[in-house]
């Protein structure tokens, strides 16, 4: 009988994590800011969260929670017997969350190979927690389209109400949407007529007129990318808005463009207030959630929280 127990006990153990990666292209505009808070706010509330720094080049995660990694990321990608990944998962000053530090930036650990990157992700997904977020870089490299891709519908984009920023997230929603593509067909030609293109209806169009395809497959392109497409289903975030209105207005705009020319169209997950205090706050390694809960811009926080079902 003990042993039955001890069986389904140890099954119900094996979960998987709920996974939001939060991207959105360039640099500075609130996603490691936006991740750590979220984190903080969320493992508040009971879930157990592990915080996992994915630039890989350039990270900043462990600056902005305040937390020192027991082992860098480096040991993860360049030890001969790579070590688990759970084994470099670190403790923070608090409750229910841990983080996985990004690496150090001094060693060849920013591009993993792809057995590598294959293998973080799948441990990543293994975790044992009920939500691991994870930061990414900014630009759309590989390594980061790829992560950003782990996840159809919980990848977080997140921008700010400059156009700037709002054409960045385009262009990397784009990236990634034309990379799962390229991934799904693994075909060259498939691979040349995506690059010709700028748009997913101009690309439709080049596949309804190649020579290169017979009706029927064109027929069946044609379907798979459309699926493809609606199974993205990105979530933005606008970041540093001073009024609720701007942060509308960017997000429309944004959405707007990702539904006439990527055929995706993008959840409003919310907006963050601009707010000096969030800077000094990371000057002082304590998370504005932390330091400062009853600014607007807490409550924006625990407002996504709460959105994304973590009450
Ligand atoms: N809501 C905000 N209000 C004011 N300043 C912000 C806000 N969010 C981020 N910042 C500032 O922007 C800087 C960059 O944020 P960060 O999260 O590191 O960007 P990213 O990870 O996208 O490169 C932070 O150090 C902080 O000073
Ligand atoms: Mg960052």
């Amino acid at each position: 009988m003990r042993l039955v127990e001890e069986a389904v006990s140890a099954s119900q153990e094996v979960r998987t994590p709920d996974l939001l990666v939060v991207g959105g292209g360039k640099g500075g505009v609130g996603k490691t800011c936006f991740s750590v808070n979220l984190a903080i706010e969320v493992a508040r509330k009971g879930w157990q969260v592990v915080l996992v720094d994915a630039d890989l080049s350039c990270s900043n995660l462990e600056a902005v929670l305040g937390a020192k990694a027991e082992r860098p990321l480096d040991d993860y990608f360049l030890t001969r017997e790579r070590p688990s990944l759970a084994s470099i998962v670190s403790g923070t000053p608090y409750e229910n969350l841990r983080f996985v530090p990004g690496a150090t930036g001094l060693l060849d650990a920013a591009n993993p190979r792809t057995q590598q990157r294959a293998a973080f992700m799948r441990e990543l997904q293994g975790l044992q927690a009920d939500l691991v977020i994870v930061d990414l870089d900014a630009g759309a490299h590989l390594n980061t389209l790829d992560f950003f891709l782990m996840t159809d519908s919980d990848g977080v984009l997140v921008i700010t109400p400059e156009k700037t920023s709002i054409d960045n997230a385009y262009k990397f929603l784009r990236a990634a949407l034309f990379r799962k593509i390229e991934r799904f067909y693994d075909s060259p030609e498939v691979g040349v007529l995506l690059k010709r293109n700028e748009s997913l209806p101009q690309f439709l169009d080049r596949v309804r007129d190649s020579a290169l395809f017979s009706q029927p497959v064109k027929t069946q392109i044609l379907k798979e990318i459309q699926a493809i497409a609606r199974g993205l289903q990105p979530k933005v975030v606008v970041n540093r808005a001073r009024k609720a209105y701007e942060a509308q207005v960017a997000s429309n705009i944004l959405c707007r463009m990702a539904r006439q020319n990527l055929m995706i169209d993008p959840e409003r997950l919310g907006f963050l207030f601009f707010d000096k205090r969030v800077s000094e706050a990371v000057n002082s390694g304590v998370p504005f959630v932390v330091s400062h809960p009853r600014l607007k811009v807490s409550a924006c926080v625990a407002d996504i929280g709460g959105r994304l079902g973590y009450l």
